[in-house]
């Protein structure tokens, strides 16, 4: 059976420790022009059926930088778009690529592919998972501050994909997690009930962000809820992340984004282009650390 990455709980704790080891490492060793090709002739199928600008740049220009080719596929020109199942789509890609990553709108979608599959399958994001994502910020983490157990996030904001994909980094790599939603945003019951204790559920972005190490949110209305923008703008409205409230956090606490961004809702532009604010160095870890990831899967 391939080893998937649908989401962070495909790997144990030390796994993730010594692939985010890994991605530090490979960054050095490609700064530096000595990263060697491990995965010559090797090929990635990446399926995208929403948007993508930093998985779909980073997952390419991994494969390259491993002597790999990587193959983007849509819906529009695919068969896909006409109703050929994933689970076929899934077999014969498993006939010709090494790999697939897939980022679809259900997450059970994303797990007919994997189950039918012969290759790994990757999660390049789901309604309920964005595992790729948190490989980079705990990445830019231990880069920027070291080794995060132990210390506290604040996460502002919607219950979303990302926040659930933090979740299952608490429980890991053990940080405690400290939850501001609005009312009925909160993140699913089944993924909070993983977390092993380390997140504190609440709706008060103050009391969240006080003392926090990392702050970190993310857009109020994600890709498939755009019908729902006006009403989440109302209630998300004071669960901005200002410098006000980053105020309250460490004074040199990280503020990570895992874009695109809108400035003016869920943070303001002084945050997020302002001293805490390490989003660009965050986006730049989704290269090298998928390309541990890759590694691991295919080495
Ligand atoms: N953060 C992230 O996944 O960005 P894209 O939607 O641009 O891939
Ligand atoms: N929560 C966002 C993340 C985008 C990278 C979305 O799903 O649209």
């Amino acid at each position: 059976m391939p080893r998937n990455f649908l989401t962070l709980e495909d790997l144990s704790a030390n796994e993730l420790h010594a692939l985010l080891r890994r991605a530090v490492a490979m960054k050095s060793e490609w700064r530096e022009r000595r990263l060697r090709a491990s995965l010559p002739g090797r090929t990635l199928a990446m399926i995208f059926e929403k948007s993508s600008t930093r998985t779909r740049v980073s997952f390419e220009t991994a494969m390259a930088h491993l002597g790999g080719h990587a193959i983007f596929l849509s819906p529009t020109d695919t068969q896909l778009g006409r109703g050929e199942p994933p689970e076929d789509t899934a077999r014969v890609l498993s006939q010709m690529v090494d790999c697939i990553m897939v980022r679809t709108h259900a997450h059970e979608r994303l797990e007919r592919f994997a189950r039918a599959a012969g290759v790994p399958v990757i999660n390049g994001l789901s309604d309920m998972h964005h595992p790729c994502q948190l490989l980079a910020d705990m990445q830019t983490y231990l880069e920027q501050r070291g080794e995060i157990s132990g210390r506290r996030v604040a996460w502002v904001g919607d219950g979303n994909n990302v926040c659930n994909s933090y979740i299952h980094a608490a429980a890991l790599l053990g940080f405690d997690l400290h939850l501001a939603c609005p009312p009925g945003y909160l993140p699913e019951p089944s993924v909070l009930a993983a977390a092993r204790g380390r997140v504190v559920v609440g709706h008060d972005a103050p009391a969240a962000v006080s003392g926090a190490d990392l702050v970190v949110t993310d857009v109020w209305a994600s890709m498939g809820q755009e019908e729902e923008a006006a009403q989440r703008r109302a209630a998300f409205a004071p669960y901005q992340v200002s410098a006000e409230l980053m105020g309250r956090a460490r004074p040199d606490a990280l503020f990570m984004h895992c874009l695109p961004a809108h400035r003016g809702e869920e943070v303001s532009a002084d945050v997020i282009d302002g001293t805490h604010s390490v989003v660009w160095a965050e986006a730049g870890n989704r290269l090298h650390s998928q390309k541990a990831l890759l590694e691991f899967l295919l080495g």
